[in-house]
């Protein structure tokens, strides 16, 4: 069967976008820009975006399309007979691990969407009634199985009838209901306070976790070390530029990740609630935040389906790897990869799922299952993904072949600096934070 391609570009730049935006950004990056230096912690977050992220975007591409292949097809086709056909082997298990927690936390959010349509009683124990949510089974379930549905659903319809189509409207929604959110968080008095916390330059909480930080947000957020790219990159036709589709992608990504911290802290504050919160911040925080605002369960419904859309766009990109995978090198049919892959996916996602209740006694370095996940995938399979990428382009496959890929059809070319970051700060930066955060996790 004739590989499809997008049918525009603006169909592979959303695709992308889409993947790339996800919980990563609205969940995380607020929280982390807040706790971390504000201002400041956004500097060398926007310097670890292009100095380590584009580069990486960038050779991803590179490798999807020259190949058109899954991403171990495509290293078997570069790297004929030799082992790193593993480094894509490596790409398809974390999609397969991280889309299925992926799903139970998206899961939570389609719940949170629902629960705000009667809205939130003002006084609520938002604390009691999250855990008292994740520690029961029969709804989170349920919501973890409807999520995996839609994913399946949407990969199962294909890359153009399916992906493109859907991300032609999720993604236009979702710019839309982030300016609603910032509109209402604005407009709220005292919002002023929270934009100072949000974005007041504090040099004394950069220290050198900062960086990791910074970094690991960096590959999380732009989807990459997993193959996610390759893949849609396998899709491009050669009419395309790589290096400004990925140059799209970066700043629609960071954009949305700046933005909702402007949705979030000013709401915080107006309303009296406490930043800090970390992870909690979606899931306690603002819920009470919501209850306390005029139109609030309006609000909060809009934000938990923005959640909901952010995470269903980075999900369908993350089974995409996988299908691809058994549709290329298997030749199976698309629609039964999908529901195969989907229904054994949701299958992995149990245990974490399940890590609040039945499974609560697990402990893996202190961490609970869903913990121990997202520390696996972040802390282990995504940096090392992006790591072997690097070295495979600087060194194997070589960085001309990479360059002369990405420069077709592009206005804006990449030469010198870029051969220089994917040869020798990239690799360093990894192996860096690799290290320090396996220092710091034992
Ligand atoms: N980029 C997504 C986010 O920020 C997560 C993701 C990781 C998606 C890897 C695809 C592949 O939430």
């Amino acid at each position: 069967m004739e590989r499809e391609n997008w049918t525009s570009r603006l169909g592979f730049i959303l695709a992308a976008s889409g993947s790339a935006i996800g919980l990563g950004n609205i969940w995380r990056f607020p929280y982390i820009t807040g706790t971390n230096g504000g201002a400041a912690f956004l500097l060398i977050y926007i310097a670890a975006i292009i100095l380590i992220g584009y580069p990486v975007l960038i050779s991803e591409m590179a490798i999807g399309r020259r190949t058109a292949r899954n991403p171990i097809g495509a290293f078997k086709k570069l790297a004929p007979d030799t082992p790193w056909w593993l480094v894509g082997a490596l790409g398809v298990l974390s999609g397969f691990v991280i889309l299925s927690y992926y799903s139970v936390v998206a899961g939570w959010g389609m719940s949170y969407a629902v629960k705000s349509i009667g809205g939130f009683a003002d006084g609520t124990d938002f604390a009691a009634l999250f855990g008292s949510h994740i520690s029961s089974t029969a709804s989170p379930i349920f919501w973890h199985a409807v999520f995996m549905f839609l994913t399946v659903a949407v990969i199962g319809a294909g890359v153009v009838n399916g992906i493109q189509k859907v991300v032609k409207v999720l993604m236009p929604m979702l710019f839309l209901i982030i300016f609603l959110l910032i509109f209402r968080s604005l407009t709220l008095e005292g919002a002023l306070e929270g934009l100072i916390f949000y974005l007041k330059p504090d040099l004394s909480a950069i220290n050198l976790q900062t960086f990791v930080d910074a970094i690991s947000q960096a590959f999380f957020t732009l989807s990459l070390g997993m193959g996610a790219i390759i893949t849609y990159g396998s899709y491009l036709s050669d009419r395309d530029s790589i290096n400004e589709s990925a140059g799209f992608v970066i700043f629609f990504d960071t954009a949305v990740a700046f933005l909702a911290g402007f949705a979030i802290f000013p709401a915080v504050f107006a309303l009296g609630f406490d930043p800090a919160a970390g992870p909690g911040l979606t899931f306690i925080t603002l819920p009470a935040v919501f209850a306390k605002m005029p139109l609030g369960a309006l609000f909060s419904f809009l934000f938990f389906i923005l959640l909901t859309i952010a995470a269903l766009t980075s999900s369908i990109s993350m089974l995409e790897v996988v299908v691809a995978f058994l549709v290329d090198e298997y030749g199976w049919n698309r629609k039964k990869a999908s529901y195969f892959m989907g229904f054994l996916i949701f299958l992995v996602g149990l245990p974490p799922l399940l890590g609040y209740s039945s499974f609560s006694n697990f402990r893996f370095l202190g961490m609970d299952v869903l913990d121990t996940y997202d520390w696996f995938s972040n802390v282990i399979f995504l940096p090392t993904g992006g790591l072997l990428t690097a070295i495979f382009v600087g060194y194997y496959w070589g960085n001309t072949n990479a360059v002369e890929e990405a420069n077709k059809n592009s206005n804006f070319k990449i030469g010198s600096s870029y051969r220089f970051l994917i040869r020798y700060i990239v690799p360093a930066a990894i192996i860096i934070i690799i290290s320090l955060s396996l220092i710091n996790s034992i």
